[in-house]
C-alpha cells in the first residue's frame, strides 16, 4: 500500500509541465513586452537537453518566434517578421524559464503564441494571446491646423465696423431727439 503511494507520488512529480505566466497580453504598437513560459526542471538538468519551439499562429499558419535546439538558439529558424526584435534571456533557462522580450511591437504580431518545450523529462506546451493595438498617432491621420484666413478676418472687421457706426448714428439721433424735447418743454 505504502509502496503504491510512493510510486504514485513519484509518478505525479515526474509529470512534465509547461506554464505560461500570462495567458493574455494587451499592448500598443512600438512598445516592448516580455513573454514567459516556465517548465519543470530537475537540479541535475542540463541546458543542452532543452529543446523549444515558440511560434505565432494566425489562421492555421505559423511563424517561428524562437527556436532552441539542444540548448542553443537557432536564429535561422526565426521568421523574418521577428528578426532582431526578440531577445532571449539564457540566464534564466536553467531555472526553467523561457523568457523572451519582444520589442518594437507591430499590429501583425497579434495572435496566439504557443511554446513547445522538450527535455529529457518529457514535453509539453502552453499558449498565450497577444493583442497589439495601433499607436494613437497612427490611428487618426493628422489634420493640418487651420488658421483663421485673413479674408474672413476682414469680413469680421467690416461687420464690427458697420455695427459700431450704426450704434453711433443711433446714439446721436437719440441725443438730438432728447435735446429737441427738452428745448421744447423749456420754451
Ligand atoms: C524597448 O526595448 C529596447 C531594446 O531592448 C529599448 O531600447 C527601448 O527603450 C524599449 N522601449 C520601451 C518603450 O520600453
Ligand atoms: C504550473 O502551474 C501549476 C498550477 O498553477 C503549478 O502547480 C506548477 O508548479 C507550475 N509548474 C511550473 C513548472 O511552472
Ligand atoms: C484587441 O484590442 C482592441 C483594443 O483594445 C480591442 O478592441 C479588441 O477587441 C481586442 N481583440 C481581441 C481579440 O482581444
Amino acid at each position: 500500500m505504502i509502496l503504491l503511494l510512493i510510486n504514485l507520488i513519484s509518478c505525479v512529480s515526474a509529470t512534465f509541465v509547461v506554464n505560461v505566466t500570462e495567458t493574455s497580453y494587451q499592448a500598443e504598437e512600438n512598445h516592448n513586452i516580455t513573454l514567459e513560459w516556465t517548465f519543470t526542471t530537475k537540479p541535475d538538468m542540463s541546458i543542452t537537453s532543452v529543446n523549444t519551439l515558440c511560434s505565432l499562429f494566425i489562421n492555421h499558419k505559423h511563424f517561428v518566434l524562437f527556436h532552441l535546439h539542444d540548448g542553443i538558439e537557432v536564429s535561422e529558424s526565426q521568421n523574418q517578421q521577428f528578426l532582431g526584435r526578440v531577445q532571449f534571456d539564457k540566464y534564466v533557462l536553467r531555472e526553467g524559464r523561457i523568457r523572451l522580450q519582444m520589442s518594437r511591437l507591430r499590429t501583425e504580431d497579434s495572435g496566439l503564441y504557443l511554446c513547445d518545450v522538450k527535455t529529457n523529462d518529457g514535453s509539453s506546451s502552453d499558449r498565450c494571446r497577444l493583442n497589439i493595438s495601433a499607436a494613437a498617432v497612427n490611428r487618426e491621420p493628422q489634420r493640418p491646423t487651420v488658421s483663421p484666413e485673413p479674408e474672413s478676418q476682414g469680413w469680421t472687421g467690416l461687420y464690427v465696423g458697420l455695427g459700431l457706426t450704426a450704434a453711433a448714428v443711433l446714439l446721436v439721433t437719440l441725443c438730438f431727439a432728447l435735446r429737441r424735447c427738452f428745448t421744447k418743454s423749456t420754451d
